[in-house]
């Protein structure tokens, strides 16, 4: 702790009562160094999908680094586990893709992305198409270009950000967002017109790319109403706007479908994806371009003499066999069929939480879900932010044997790994409903809970 500058932390509580030290997993728990056994509902950082221990991914890392432990991709150099990986990511993908780029976290990928909306752009003559649509409460890293596009405060705070090309979009957050009496549908219509309004105020011709979530993570575990992504699709097609759908977290099953834009029904023309693609084993990402985004990228590598973008470990042999690994796990034991299996039990525990006299919404998709704590249900008014009540009931939940995450304005999220099994999903919102017990007795002691 000394040495350790630990990020996302409370450096105060830290300073007062120390890390919580993880030592081992196994499956969908985790185990502290004291042996406490904690059931993982977030999949470490919605990533480990196949769960902690699993021999057939130490295998597959432990082959390719006797077999070719590093080889770069540069310079016209390759090898087999970066080829098979791009050809069965294309295979996969839910939308026609030219070619695979890889990185090694989501946020290099979505900077890449950034960079590849801009090179095409200027390919074509479009030398104005520079600002990037995202999303308040959106996440797509944190490095300088793509928490530019982050829209969570937190994340620019003291960090002189956002840089000027990020435009802001509505968070479609129905719960929060909508007004008395607005349908689904209604709210879907106003903010697909709302995105147009801006679009037509910063000018069509200087706008490059949107980026999307389909369920928006770490800015609250937002599940779009239905129809939204259908409206906004409209609006980016009327400008020639391409659609950069950030499925970081929700790629490979976790909406219950192998992307979540299948889920919520629309056509990226680009896509980063990173976490679940190994597992978490390794650290690998990638980005999948439409075959138009492909072919003017690459003319204009060849116009001006290479494509000077990748990173050292892009396509790390390791890594990219890990993922193979895991691809071919996820087809073998059919992983997504087992998310349709258990999402409706864990629905099913998740909505019963709108019960609670702290949960104002309670909502969620496939695998993951989140719910926001609220001082008064009937008039939604949230919590007063330095209370910090979300995280008070991460420490209980922590205390009680099961990880969560807390997020801005009291919301917390669970996104466990995809190979839970339905008596594990029991057991999950067991221990939560006794943390959430807790927090209300010290919400109640607090005075914190409208009367
Ligand atoms: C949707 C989304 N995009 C991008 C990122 C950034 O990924 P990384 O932390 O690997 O840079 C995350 C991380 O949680 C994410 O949830």
């Amino acid at each position: 702790m000394a040495s350790l500058l630990h990020p996302f932390t409370n450096l105060t509580r830290l300073r007062q009562n120390g890390p919580t030290v993880i030592a081992r997993g196994s499956g969908v728990f985790v185990y502290g160094a004291d042996g406490k056994d904690y059931l993982e509902a977030m999949g470490g950082l919605w990533c480990t999908a196949l769960g902690w221990g699993e021999e057939e991914l130490v295998e597959a890392a432990a082959q390719q680094m006797r077999k070719l432990s590093f080889q770069h991709i540069f310079g016209g150099k390759s090898h087999e586990p970066a080829i098979e990986l791009a050809e069965a990511l294309k295979e996969l993908a839910p939308f026609p893709v030219g070619k695979v780029f890889f990185a090694n976290s989501g946020s290099e990928a979505n900077d890449s992305q950034i960079k590849f909306m801009w090179y095409a752009a200027n390919a074509r003559g479009h030398t104005a198409r520079k600002k990037i649509i995202a999303r308040d409460r959106a996440y797509h890293g944190v490095t300088l270009a793509s928490a530019s596009l982050t829209g969570l405060g937190a994340f620019h705070k003291s960090f002189d950000l956002p840089f000027d090309f990020a435009v802001r979009a509505e968070c479609p957050h129905y719960y929060r967002g909508a007004r008395d009496g607005e349908s689904q549908e209604a709210y879907c219509a106003r903010l697909a017109a709302d995105l147009e309004t801006t679009i037509q105020k910063e000018g069509p011709d200087t706008i490059a790319a949107m980026f999307a979530e389909a369920v928006m993570g770490a800015g609250g575990a937002i599940v779009p109403p239905r129809g939204y992504f259908e409206a906004i699709s409209k609006v980016l097609a009327r400008y020639e706007i391409p659609l950069v759908d950030d499925e970081v977290i929700c790629g490979f099953g976790r909406t219950g479908n192998w992307f979540g834009c299948e889920t919520f029904n629309f056509q990226p023309d680009s896509m980063s994806i990173a976490k679940a693609l190994s597992s978490a084993y390794l650290p690998i990402s990638a980005v999948m371009l439409s075959p138009e985004l492909t072919e003017i990228i690459e003319e204009e590598a060849t116009r001006i003499g290479g494509l000077w973008h990748a990173f050292t470990y892009s396509a790390h042999p390791v890594a990219a066999a890990v993922a193979l690994k895991t691809i071919e796990i996820y087809r073998r034991r059919d992983i997504v069929g087992h998310v349709r299996k258990v999402a409706p039990a864990f629905q099913a525990r998740l909505t019963a939480l709108a019960g609670h006299p702290l949960v104002g919404e309670a909502n969620g998709v496939g695998l993951i879900g989140g719910i926001e704590l609220v001082a008064d249900k009937k008039s939604r008014r949230n919590f007063e932010a330095a209370k910090g009540v979300a995280a008070a009931c991460a420490r209980y939940c922590e205390s009680e044997g099961v990880i969560v995450r807390a997020l801005q304005d009291d919301r917390i999220a669970f996104c466990p790994p995809l190979v839970i099994s339905e008596a594990e999903v029991g057991e999950l919102f067991d221990r939560f409903e006794r943390a959430l017990a807790r927090t209300l007795d010290w919400v109640k002691a607090e005075g914190l809970l409208a009367s």
